[in-house]
This record gives C-alpha cells, structure tokens and sequence, in this order.
C-alpha cells in the first residue's frame, strides 16, 4: 500500500498555485476589439453621472457613465491601462481611475494625468436600440 505525504515541496507548489490565481485580476487584459456592438444592460439602469464598471459579453470590462441631458448618452471607457494594459479601478471619492500596476492615474474623462501610461483610456463608440445601451467591444 502507498502512503502519500504532503511535502515540503508540494505545499510550496500549491501556494505558488494560490497566489498566481490571486493575481489574475491584476494581469494585463488580453481583449482586442471585435469592432461589434454587445449589449451592456437597459440604458434607464445607468443612473446619470456616476461610473458603473460593466463586464461586456467576451469579458471586457468597461466603466460605463450616463451622461447629463434629455437624450441618454454615455461614456464607455476601456477598464484597460493604456501602459500595460492593467485594469483600472474608478475611485469616486477622488474622481480618477487609478492602475494598481504601476500607479498611472486618469482623470473622469479617461485622459491619462499620472505615471507611465501613454495615452488616454479607450473610449468606446456606444448607441441605444430599444432602450438597451449597446457598446462597440
Ligand atoms: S499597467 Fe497601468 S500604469 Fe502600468
């Protein structure tokens, strides 16, 4: 009859295994565009003026806000660091999204104001058709 241990090595092994799981969130976005509108939710959900993250059919994640106006029009801002493609977190308290990589910082309307990344965030095209906010992944 064989005996199995659990050994030094494989501890190691599974808290090596734990720990990259915990960071998949922080790993660079691998979404490219497919250039095709995929819903996001009911346009009337999105309350105006405040950032709502969305995780679009095909897993991007999107920070979505309803912008001030008799007609419903939005900003969709890739949730992707424009530096390494990290995702960005809104923060509301200071208006920014904030990139837990290398620190970089956009201000509310997706322009990059601090540390490394390049360019401003992705703003993606978006329409409403029969009252669902459709936005172009
Ligand atoms: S990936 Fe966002 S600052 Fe580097």
């Amino acid at each position: 009859m064989e005996t199995h241990f659990f050994t030094r090595r494989d501890f190691l092994r599974h808290l090596t295994l734990a720990g990259a799981a915990a960071l998949l969130p922080l790993m660079p976005s691998a979404w490219a565009a497919t250039g095709q509108y995929v819903p996001a939710g009911r346009a009337a959900a999105f309350p105006p003026g405040q950032f709502h993250a969305v995780t679009l059919p095909g897993g991007h994640r999107v920070y979505v806000r309803r912008l001030p106006g008799r007609r419903p029009a939005f900003l969709a801002l890739s949730a992707a660091c424009t530096h390494k493609g990290c995702p960005v977190a809104w923060r509301a308290a200071d208006r920014k999204f904030h990139c837990p990589c290398h620190g970089g910082q956009f201000d509310a309307t997706g322009r990059a104001i601090a540390g490394p990344p390049p360019r401003p965030l992705a703003a993606l095209p978006t329409k409403v058709r029969n009252g669902i906010l459709l936005i172009q992944a």
